[in-house]
C-alpha cells in the first residue's frame, strides 16, 4: 500500500501547532514542519500507529497520496482518477470524502467531495465488473480528505477516522464542552507539571481534569478507540496491539498528585461524575459541588489551576460576569499563593477583572482557537 516511511500531516486547533510539534518530537517523530493549523512529519507504519494512539492535541493524522493542479471540478475528477484506488481500498469497503476548499475556482466543498467520490466509484465500477464501494458518511472504513487551496489539490487518507479529540469518554454530549484536544493543548501551553496538584474549579463536564489525569498516569488518549488505519490493506494488527499492551503495562496505578475538580451546578457535577467514570478515573477523581469563590487550596503545595470559567457571548452578559472574575481572583490571591493559573476565554475585559482581583498582571498569553471562537489562555502566577 505504502512505501514506508511516509509524509504525514496532523491538523490541530490554530494556536496549538508548536505544542503538537513538541508532542511529535517527544514521540521521536521529528523533525516537524509547522504550518498554520497543523504539523507535517514523517513516519513508518509503527510511527503512524503511535501518532494516532498518543497525540493529545492533533485532530487527525493525514497521509497525502496525490497532489495535482486543478482549475475546476472536471479537472478535479480527472486528477482523482489518476490514483490507482485499488492500492488503497477494496471494493467492498465503505468510503467518505471530506473536503476543505479555499482561495480557488471551486468554492463548494460538498460538490468537490462528491466529484472525488464519483471518480473513485467510477474507477472501481469500470475495473471490477460494475461493482463500486458504498458511501458511509458516518463511520466510513476508508475516510478520504480532500484539500484545495487555490489550484493545488491534495488527496489524503485519514488514518484516524473519527476526529482524535473523540476519546470515547463522553457518556452524554454536553451543550458546549471544551474540545478534548484543545483542553490537552491548554495544559501543555500552561506548562502543567503532572507531579504537582491540578485544579479546575469551573469544571463543567470535567474535560480539563480528565485530560490532566490521563496525562499524569501516562494513559494514551486513543487507548480504547478504533482508528481508520486498522481497515487499511496490509495493516499489521500486531503493531497497534503491541503498543496498547506496552502502554497498559506502563500506566501508573496511582495519580502522582491531586487532581481536583468542582463546579457550582449540581446537575453538571453529576454529568462530570459520569464522564470521570467513563474515562476510567472513578478511583482518582471526585467532582465536588462548590462555588469557585469558596475554593480552598491552602493545604496543598502550589500546583496548576487551569480553567475556562463562564464567558458571556454578548457584552451585557460579560458585564454581569465581572464581579465573579474579580472575586475569584481575590479568593486565589488569599489561598492559592504560589499557584500558576491559566484562565481560558474570549474576553480580555473579564481576564482584566480577574487580574485586578488577583493583584497582578498575566505573565504570558496564548491565542488558541476553540471551534470558531477566538479564545486566549491568560497565564498568571499567584504572588507567594
Ligand atoms: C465554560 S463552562 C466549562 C466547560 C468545561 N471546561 C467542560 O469541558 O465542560 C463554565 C462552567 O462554570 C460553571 N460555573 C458558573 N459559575 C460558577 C461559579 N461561581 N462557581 C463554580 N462554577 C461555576 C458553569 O456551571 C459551567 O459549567
Amino acid at each position: 500500500m505504502f512505501q514506508w516511511p511516509v509524509e504525514c500531516y496532523a491538523p490541530c486547533a490554530i494556536g496549538l501547532e508548536r505544542f503538537l510539534a513538541a508532542e511529535l518530537e517527544s514521540l521521536d517523530l521529528g523533525p516537524c514542519a509547522i504550518s498554520r493549523g497543523g504539523v507535517g512529519f514523517r513516519a513508518d507504519e509503527e510511527g503512524l500507529c503511535r501518532a494516532n494512539l498518543w497525540l493529545r492535541t492533533a485532530v487527525r493524522v493525514l497521509v497525502p497520496i496525490h497532489r495535482a493542479k486543478i482549475s475546476d471540478t472536471d479537472s478535479l475528477y480527472e486528477a482523482t482518477r489518476q490514483v490507482d484506488w485499488s492500492a488503497y481500498m477494496r471494493v467492498e469497503q465503505t468510503l467518505a470524502v471530506d473536503a476543505s476548499v479555499r482561495d480557488g475556482a471551486i468554492t463548494h466543498s460538498q460538490f468537490a467531495s462528491r466529484r472525488v467520490k464519483d471518480a473513485i466509484c467510477d474507477q472501481f465500477r469500470e475495473r471490477s465488473g460494475g461493482k463500486r464501494p458504498s458511501v458511509d458518511p458516518y463511520d466510513p472504513m476508508i475516510p478520504i480528505h480532500l484539500r484545495i487551496v487555490g489550484e493545488e489539490m491534495t488527496l489524503s487518507l485519514d488514518s484516524a477516522g473519527q476526529s482524535l479529540h473523540k476519546r470515547g469518554y463522553r457518556p452524554i454530549q454536553p451543550k458546549a464542552p471544551l474540545n478534548e484536544a484543545v483542553a490537552a493543548g491548554l495544559l501543555l501551553a500552561a506548562g502543567v507539571d503532572s507531579s504537582k496538584p491540578f485544579c479546575d474549579p469551573f469544571c463543567g463536564s470535567g474535560t480539563l481534569a480528565i485530560e490532566a489525569a490521563h496525562r499524569a498516569i501516562g494513559r494514551p488518549p486513543g487507548l480504547n478507540r478504533k482508528f481508520a488505519f486498522q481497515s487499511w490493506i496490509g495493516h499489521r494488527r500486531e503493531l497497534l496491539s503491541a503498543l496498547r499492551e506496552r502502554a497498559r503495562r506502563q500506566m501508573l496505578a496511582e495519580l502522582p498528585a491531586w487532581v481536583l475538580l468542582s463546579e457550582r451546578r449540581e446537575e453538571v457535577v453529576d454529568l462530570s461524575r459520569q464522564t470521570v467514570q467513563a474515562a476510567g478515573l472513578g478511583r482518582f477523581l471526585e467532582p465536588n459541588c462548590l462555588d469557585a469563590r469558596e475554593l480552598d487550596l491552602s493545604g496543598l503545595e502550589p500546583g496548576w489551576l487551569v480553567t475556562n470559567p463562564p464567558y458571556g457571548e454578548r457584552l451585557s452578559n460579560e458585564r454581569g460576569l465581572m464581579p465573579l472574575y474579580h472575586q475569584f481572583g481575590t479568593r486565589l490571591a488569599q489561598m492559592a499563593k504560589g499557584w500558576k493559573v491559566g484562565i481560558y476565554g474570549t474576553s480580555g475585559g473579564l481576564a482584566g477583572a480577574f487580574a485586578r482581583g488577583l493583584g497582578c498582571r498575566s505573565i504570558e498569553n496564548h491565542a488558541i482557537l476553540n471551534g470558531r471562537s477566538v479564545c486566549t489562555l491568560w497565564l498568571f502566577k499567584v504572588p507567594a
